[in-house]
């Protein structure tokens, strides 16, 4: 009984939340991930440091050369822990829990619901339409109480990108009444312009970015929110003294140098590469119905047996993602590896289907 107490005190909404659990890894060798949209290239790292020290709040350096990166200016700039936290953020300093509403557009990233569930925000879902463009009219149509929304640009797991057209609409729509969030985080990799350069015109809009895509850091486990100053303010206000480790400043400080961006680059280009012949071989494959126009650095595949597949990838120690939704139906969302890594996968996959 004693051992239930703390269950029994926490917050109802706390309750009803469950635990994130990633697929176990490093059960067998030479396992293949696929499953996690991480980079497999490593960013560089080296470093000595100071660990007995706190680190600064906001760092400086990083913040400046991020700004920089994106073009915009350094209070308009905050580091968090991961895109994630600046997701979190977002929610706890603007959604009232069983008042406000955040609106976003399934099928989506997973956290804006998991967030919203935690600090009781009611949802309002607009789903994407059967091209997984945005259904602007449901949008607008749709606001009553909407404190937030959430658009995900290049978006996860249907990789592709929103009409610049459409956000400007919701962002019109939802001035003086609505933040509206567009969560940056695969942006790098895609054609799309980020909205980074345009949220003086819109001070209601905050952008989500990430150093765990493009720039290979996923294990360092650092992002930003990027949003004109008084709403950075906010957002300040917020978030914990020291959301940063003095390591992970160091190594985002050094993947942010000019030399870090040109490798980051470098590693994109590679991936875009395998992307191309990746999807190509896989359209060649008779068991392959649909391999989704993607501007990310995954794609998303609609396939037979898609679940049966996936099972029998993870047997042999390979790591994609299985989507169950029902608009997903039969999908499955590959990241993309080495070129190794694809061979891998593909001859697994033709096994399977034989
Ligand atoms: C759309 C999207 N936003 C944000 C994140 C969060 O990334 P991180 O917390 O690693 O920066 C992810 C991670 O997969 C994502 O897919």
């Amino acid at each position: 009984m004693g051992q239930m107490i703390a269950e029994k005190l926490s917050r109802k909404a706390v309750q009803n939340c469950e635990i994130y659990v990633a697929e176990k890894r490093g059960t067998m060798a030479n396992e293949v991930y696929l499953d996690t949209n991480e980079n497999p290239y490593v960013g560089p790292v080296k470093f000595e440091l100071a660990v007995n020290r706190y680190p600064e709040p906001q760092p400086s350096e990083v913040i400046a050369r991020f700004a920089k990166y994106v073009g915009v200016d350094n209070d308009e700039v905050l580091a968090t822990l991961g895109g994630d936290l600046a997701i979190e953020l977002l929610i706890k300093a603007f959604c009232e829990g069983k008042k406000d509403k955040l609106l976003y557009c399934p099928p989506t990233f997973g956290m804006y619901q998991v967030t919203c569930d935690l600090y009781e925000v009611e949802t309002v879902k607009v789903p994407l339409l059967s091209d997984f463009s945005l259904d602007v009219e449901g949008i607008i149509n749709n606001l009553d109480g909407v404190k937030m929304v959430f658009l995900c640009n290049p978006n996860n797991p249907t990789a592709n990108i929103m009409n610049v057209v459409d956000i400007e609409r919701i962002l019109e729509a939802t001035k003086n009444r609505a933040i509206v969030v567009v969560d940056e985080a695969y942006i790098e990799f895609s054609e799309a312009k980020s909205f980074a350069k345009r949220i003086k015109e819109f001070p209601h809009l905050a952008l989500v970015r990430t150093l765990s895509k493009a720039f290979g850091l996923a294990g360092v486990r650092f992002g930003f929110a990027v949003a004109t100053a008084p709403l950075i303010n906010v957002l300040k206000r917020a978030i914990s003294p020291y959301p940063l480790s003095v390591p992970s400043i160091a190594i985002a400080e050094d993947s942010l140098s000019e030399a870090g961006i040109a490798q980051m680059l470098l590693n994109r280009q590679k991936l875009l590469e395998s992307k191309a012949a990746l999807v190509a071989a896989l359209k060649e494959k008779p068991f392959v119905e649909t391999v989704y126009p993607s501007e990310s650095n995954f794609i998303l595949v609609k396939l037979q047996d898609a679940k049966a597949l996936y099972e029998a990838l993870k047997s042999q120690g390979i790591f994609v993602r299985y989507l169950s939704s029902e608009c997903l139906k039969d999908c499955l969302r590959i990241s993309i590896g080495l070129p190794k890594e694809h061979e891998q996968l593909l001859k697994a996959m033709t096994a399977f289907y034989e």
